[in-house]
């Protein structure tokens, strides 16, 4: 059977972005692979390689786990978990950072772009993340992982140390292939189309989170940057803004952009970012329904132990024979 594994960190809010670019595809591979299994976590340790406030933190782990589930996840086929309720996975992040080196993870745009921009509170762990990123896949002999395109470069590199342990030790860790929607993949922010939707950004009417109310998501979508052109067209270098909208309208509601155009060809913005505002709401309503239903639930409570009992059990049998290899221990 193949594993599909993947994991949203716990930092800031659940944005749009993360809904179209990584969950709403899990879901969709779920009914789709049903002779997949799905190991899909919360990635706490990694919110801390920059300083979080503890108690909202916690929050936030809950708040993806239930939203994972709200968002149409199928609770019996999918082993969710708390990344740091599964000690193996620091134990082979540690083992990893043997097995890459410097230049590569200098390398890395996140890590690139906390640097240009100065910053001097940049942590080790930040620096180091990508090798935990590898051991959180890893680990599990993922066979695919679905990401939004900025984690591309976090899974080439964990190819790499795979493949690089692999040929060191012997065949021991399945190399995974990154799975990356067609249309979705970079959900643009909405007020700066040049820069990816983000929940860490400051400009909260650049983003629409997954709990905003239906007046609020309609109010970011009117007052989203477009152009003076005024027809609806998909042109990305032209009408970089229109065509941000275009991609998530295609994306929320499984249509074909160009079917889209078509339909507002003869129309304005204003009509089609009101039809996009209510299209946003009919998904995210239902959604956050389901997610008050469940997040102070002892249900999620129960997902998330047996959850950690079988990531647990895998990731057990799989670090003994991994510290074998490597030779560390008695035997
Ligand atoms: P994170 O928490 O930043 O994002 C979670 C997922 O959402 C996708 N995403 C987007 N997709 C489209 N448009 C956007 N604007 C957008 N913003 C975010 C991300 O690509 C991601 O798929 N390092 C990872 C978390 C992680 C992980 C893993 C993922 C830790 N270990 C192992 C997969 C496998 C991260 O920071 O994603």
């Amino acid at each position: 059977m193949k594993r599909i594994v993947s994991g949203i960190k716990p930092t800031g809010t659940l944005t749009l972005g993360n809904y179209l670019g990584a969950i709403k595809q899990f879901v969709k591979l779920q009914q789709k692979m049903t002779d997949c299994e799905f190991y899909l976590f919360v990635a706490d340790l990694h919110a801390i390689t920059v300083r979080q406030v503890p108690h909202e933190l916690r929050k936030r782990i809950l708040d993806i786990a239930a939203m994972y589930i709200a968002c149409g996840l199928d609770k019996d086929r999918t082993v969710l978990y708390i990344q740091s309720e599964v000690m193996q996975n620091v134990e082979l992040g540690y083992i990893l950072q043997s097995n890459v080196y410097m230049g590569e993870l200098e390398r890395m745009t996140q890590f690139k772009d906390k640097t240009a921009k100065n910053e001097t509170s940049i942590t080790s762990s930040l620096f180091t993340y990508p090798a935990l990123m590898a051991a959180d896949i890893i680990l599990y002999d993922a066979d695919y992982v679905p990401v939004g395109d900025d984690q591309k470069q976090h899974l080439e590199l964990t190819r790499t140390i795979a493949n690089r342990f692999n040929n060191h030790y012997g065949d021991f860790f399945t190399v995974p292939e990154p799975l990356i929607p067609e249309v979705g993949a970079r959900i643009m922010d909405l007020q700066n189309p040049e820069k990816k939707m983000s929940k860490s950004d400051s400009n909260e009417k650049g983003y629409i989170t997954l709990f905003d109310d239906p007046a609020t998501i309609k109010r970011k979508i009117k007052s989203a940057v477009t152009d003076s052109i005024g027809i609806v067209n998909y042109d990305p270098k032209n009408q970089r803004g229109l065509a941000n909208l275009l991609t998530i309208y295609a994306s929320i509601t499984d249509r074909k952009i160009e079917d889209i155009v078509k339909q507002y060809e003869d129309s304005n913005y204003k009509q089609f970012k009101e039809d996009l505002g209510q299209a946003i709401v009919d998904v995210l309503q239902p959604i956050q329904e389901k997610y008050n239903a469940i997040v102070k639930s002892s249900e999620l409570q129960e997902i998330l132990n047996n959850g950690r009992e079988i990531a647990t059990n895998y990731a057990f049998k799989k670090m003994r024979k991994c510290k074998r290899k490597v030779g560390l221990g008695r035997k």
